[in-house]
């Protein structure tokens, strides 16, 4: 198959376009082709070999956490689903490659509602898991009031829509030039740093009952003067975490409970008109150099993307 891959670590620039022998699936999991393959975070970093994990990547490596495709595969004891079935989901890159290729084998998936532009499916899965993770860990009830720093980016973007649809208010940071897309995606918006409490007070927020940490920018102990309790802040991105009393979460793959019920509950949002995965740009996958290079930039609006359509041999 076609694959996107590396064989050193570094910037983007290692990235390139070659062949790869097709994964096949096993117990509990799919192999689709390839519609669509999200570029994360964690894909910049895991092939830069700056993490602990990626330094245990084995050479070469296919990037890529999310993609949505079409089932062509099915290993033993999946059901509910059909080969041709249009699904999205999460893969576990350091077991069974990436999705930056022909095909990719999926442990963690649910079926792509039509509301959602295989764009946006391929983009969704981790973000939603993590954002879905992260809510659920916040114990929120309807009429709480949640602050998300860092909520205009790929998790923080879904996080707010799903918490909104949950009956929470949703006070969320990011650089000015996103507060109106905060506002449609149904939060109030404040500008992130320091002063971050008075801005919040100043914004009209009677309280804040939790608050989540999607930019690992520093902001725990104004996120615990907000919420006056560590055990109401979750943090998905500080490892300072644990000196300030604060929960880490880290990933589903690494070790949490099973993240499938938010891939669904997003596809059902999404079929209702009340979710959507936002796309702050696509690329080609023979562009991936350039893919990746926009993820490195940091702020945006919702996720970046490659489409495989025009791969070599489609
Ligand atoms: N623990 C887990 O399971 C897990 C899973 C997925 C991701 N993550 C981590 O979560 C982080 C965010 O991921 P992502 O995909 O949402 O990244 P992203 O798409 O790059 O978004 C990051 C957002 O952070 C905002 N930001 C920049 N500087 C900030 C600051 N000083 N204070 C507050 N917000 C700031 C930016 O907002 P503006 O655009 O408005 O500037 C940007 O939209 C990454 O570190 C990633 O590795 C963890």
């Amino acid at each position: 198959m076609f694959a996107v891959q590396y064989d050193r670590f570094g910037g983007p620039e290692v990235l390139h376009l070659g062949t790869a022998e097709a994964p096949r699936p096993g117990a509990g999991q799919l192999r689709v082709r390839v519609r669509a393959a999200g570029i994360s975070p964690v894909d910049v970093a895991l092939r830069s070999g700056r993490t602990p994990m990626g330094a245990r990547l084995p050479l070469p490596h296919i990037p890529g956490v999310d993609v949505a495709g079409v089932v062509d595969e099915i290993g033993d004891g999946v059901d509910g689903v059909a080969v041709g079935d249009h699904v999205f989901g999460v893969l576990d890159v350091a077991k069974l490659g990436g999705g930056s290729a022909q095909f990719a084998v999926l442990p963690l998936w649910a079926h792509k509602p039509a509301t959602m532009s295989w764009a946006q499916a391929g983009a969704a899965g981790s973000s939603v898991e993590t954002a879905t993770r992260a809510l659920d860990l916040l114990g929120l009830q309807p009429g709480m009031t949640l602050l998300v720093d860092g909520a205009a980016g790929g998790v923080g973007s879904v996080a707010v829509q799903l918490a909104a649809a949950r009956g929470i208010q949703v006070v969320g940071t990011a650089r000015v030039d996103n507060h109106d897309f905060l506002r449609r995606l149904g939060a109030t918006p404040v500008t992130y740093g320091p002063g971050l409490a008075e801005r919040v007070d100043a914004a009209g927020t009677a309280r804040v009952d939790r608050a989540l940490d999607v930019a690992g920018a520093g902001s725990l102990p104004e996120l615990l003067q907000l919420t006056g309790d560590p055990a109401a802040v979750v943090s998905l991105a500080d490892f300072t975490a644990a000196a300030h009393g604060v929960r880490l979460s880290m990933g589903r793959l690494a070790g949490e409970p099973d993240g499938r019920h938010g891939l669904r509950a997003a596809a059902e949002l999404s079929t209702e008109g009340r979710f959507t995965v936002p796309i702050e740009a696509a690329f080609p996958i023979r562009e991936a150099t350039d893919a990746h290079a926009a993820v490195e930039r940091g702020s945006r609006r919702g996720k970046i993307v490659m489409i495989v359509d025009d791969a070599p041999g489609t």
